[in-house]
């Protein structure tokens, strides 16, 4: 065990950030506007870099938001307890953020015209991110590389299961307020991924507009900016000193990390769980 964790609806949580009495508001009572968009992803899987992305395209490219409100202002994280989320200040269209699976999800979302954007990742990126991201959680106590792993590949871990979700979420695939990307989609062509989430969002944005999408959204602006690097949860929760968000940025990185051995185990394990998934992801290849 590395965090204070407790199990909603088979799904690992933590007291630090979630509550029961959230999480069923959330999934049974929260009340959806036509015109939010979700940012759902597992943790780790570039979140903050589509919530930028979204950010911008509200704003037609126009970054003095990004650069002046932090990063939990402008979004919200709608499944944290009320002292980290912050969904009554959200000026509409809302960006709402959510790790959640879909059977935890509000339940009248997809009755609604919301849209919801839905980012993955390979997960053994993931597991690195997760690795120094939790370093800096004052309420996280690190373990083991080995046994970190195996309670990942498990699913005993915040969020649970990735595979879960991924199945769970790309369920929604083909829905017309359903649309997923990759982090590896987002670095092989930001633009185009820009492009391509606009139509979705109905979002007619020009060449300037879309070239400040990008420009302020590249890894190199964000981590620069205090607002969506610095910024993010109460000190009591995070250590800044101990490393940072907007950390690497690359797809790849679990090679500088993962032995061979623990490598082709976690191949093993993911051609197991994934075997009916019918998707080809670019990690994949
Ligand atoms: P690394 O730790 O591998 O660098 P999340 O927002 O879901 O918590 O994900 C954090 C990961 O997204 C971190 O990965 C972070 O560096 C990466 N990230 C954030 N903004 C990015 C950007 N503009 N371009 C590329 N990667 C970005």
């Amino acid at each position: 065990m590395t965090f204070d964790y407790f199990m909603y609806k088979g799904i690992r949580f933590t007291v630090q950030f979630h509550s029961e009495e959230i999480l069923r508001f959330i999934e049974n009572e929260f009340h959806v506007l036509d015109d939010d968009i979700y940012n759902v992803t597992y943790h780790k899987s570039g979140t903050h870099w589509m919530g930028e992305i979204l950010n911008l395209i509200k704003h037609r490219g126009d970054p003095t938001e990004c650069n002046t409100v932090p990063v939990l202002r402008r979004t919200a994280w709608y499944e944290a307890n009320t002292s980290i989320s912050n969904v009554e200040n959200l000026e509409s269209p809302r960006i709402i953020t959510s790790h959640v699976p879909l059977h935890i999800f509000t339940k009248t979302a997809f009755q609604s015209k919301a849209k919801v954007i839905y980012t993955m990742r390979n997960p053994k990126d993931i597991f690195v991110s997760l690795i120094y991201f939790n370093r800096m959680l004052k309420c996280y106590k690190e373990t083991k590389f080995q046994d970190f792993l195996e309670d990942f590949l498990h699913g005993n871990v915040l969020y649970g299961s990735w595979f879960d979700h991924v199945k769970g979420w790309m369920q929604m695939a083909g829905n017309e307020n359903f649309f997923y990307i990759t982090y590896e989609e987002l670095k092989q062509d930001l633009r185009g991924s820009v492009m391509r989430i606009c139509k979705f969002l109905g979002k007619e944005l020009n060449d300037e507009e879309i070239d400040s999408v990008v420009k302020h959204s590249s890894f190199d602006a964000m981590k620069e900016n205090k607002m969506s690097n610095g910024i993010l949860f109460p000190e009591e929760l995070l250590d800044n000193t101990k490393g940072s968000l907007i950390r690497k940025g690359i797809c790849g990185d679990w090679k500088n990390h993962f032995t061979v051995a623990q490598s082709e185990f976690f191949d093993q394990v993911y051609q197991e769980k994934m075997k009916d998934v019918n998707v080809k992801f670019p990690w994949e290849e």
